[in-house]
């Protein structure tokens, strides 16, 4: 049987180039050769403190995005985890078969909490309802970044689990991680991740910014005093996520990049990642402002009954498979 993608985003605002380089890349990539499913998840959006009005309008925006990246409706599901009620239900079921000594050693929980965010039981078995997302689909490969992998362990841990207890039920599955550009960093500080929830606007970049505001950002990121361009993560780790940005957008490999810009100084360096950059997302700001929000909904509404039905015939297996036969 064709292996089964599945991957999931979540709709708290701009897409930016570490969401785009470190995933949604893959995402419209991997469509020419598997079964694509791809969610936007409101369920797991609503663990932090959040505007229901705002939920709406960033769910629509976000397929939006999707959709000018390249996710192609005719050939991948693009639907809302909320439409899809398998997600929680198996949630329910695995949350049951999860140790809460696994939970507590999740660094993005912690990470979270420990950055002044509340902390609810939503939050604390976020990694469950990953999981729920993954397996309901049966999917066999999740194209994710760098920070999801300790996510993408407890689920296959999860798969294990259950497989064991209750009998071969989930495929095992494996993360589709890129070799550059897994994590991108953040401009104003290069030893953290690119994130939504920066409140430094200047950290990222969205894929829908104009290029003077990409050149703009990328001349100001912090490097460091050496004018030497070298790919050094410990000593220049504002250079080397330059490098590995730049090698995911132009596909000369880091070493190529190193020979030919190693001595020119800083300044033609940022500019020609600036160019590499601009190149690589230009055209999805014309493809995002050519689609209409009623189309985009159009969209959400048929993959989600089309998500729904493929979703109720592994719901039932696991149902029964854990003693919750129907009458
Ligand atoms: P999120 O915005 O947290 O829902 O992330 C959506 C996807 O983007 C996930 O697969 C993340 O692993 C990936 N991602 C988020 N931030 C980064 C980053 N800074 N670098 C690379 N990938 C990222
Ligand atoms: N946790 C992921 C993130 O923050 C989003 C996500 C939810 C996801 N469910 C998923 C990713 C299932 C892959 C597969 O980026």
């Amino acid at each position: 049987m064709q292996q089964k993608i599945f991957s999931g985003v979540q709709p708290t605002g701009n897409i930016h180039l570490g969401n785009y380089l470190g995933a949604l890349r893959n995402w419209v990539k991997l469509q020419d050769e598997y079964d694509t499913i791809y969610c936007i998840v409101d369920l797991h959006a609503m663990t932090v403190e959040y505007d229901p009005d705002e939920l709406e309008r960033n769910r629509v925006d976000t397929a939006k995005v999707l959709l000018a990246l390249g996710v192609d409706p005719d050939r991948s599901l693009l639907y809302t985890q909320s439409q899809v009620p398998g997600h929680a239900e198996l949630a329910w079921i695995l949350g049951t078969m999860m140790p809460m000594g696994v939970l507590n050693r999740m660094t993005q929980f912690k990470e979270k909490t420990a950055g002044g965010t509340a902390s609810n039981l939503g939050l604390y078995s976020y990694p469950v309802l990953m999981a729920a997302d993954i397996l309901l689909h049966h999917a066999n490969l999740v194209p994710v970044g760098d920070d999801q992998r300790q996510h993408i362990e407890v689920t296959r841990d999860l798969a294990e689990r259950f497989n064991n207890k209750f009998g071969d039920t989930f495929p095992i599955p494996e993360g589709y991680i890129p070799e550059t550009s897994a994590r991108v960093m953040s401009f104003t500080d290069p030893t953290t991740k690119m994130s939504k929830s920066d409140p430094q606007v200047k950290s990222r970049i969205s894929v829908l910014d104009d290029p003077d505001v990409i050149r703009k950002r990328i001349r100001s990121a912090v490097t460091d005093s050496d004018p030497e361009v070298r790919y050094d993560v410990a000593e220049k780790p504002g250079i080397a996520n330059l490098l590995e940005i730049m090698s995911a957008c132009s596909g000369d490999s880091i070493d190529v990049l190193v020979d030919e810009y190693g001595s020119g100084g800083y300044g033609a360096f940022k500019d020609a990642v600036a160019d590499a950059v601009i190149a690589e997302v230009e055209p999805v700001k014309n493809r995002y402002k050519a689609l209409n929000n009623g189309d985009v909904r159009n969209v959400l509404r048929s993959s989600g009954i089309r998500a729904n039905e493929s979703a109720l015939g592994y719901m039932d297996e696991a149902r029964r498979a854990t003693g919750l036969k129907g009458y």
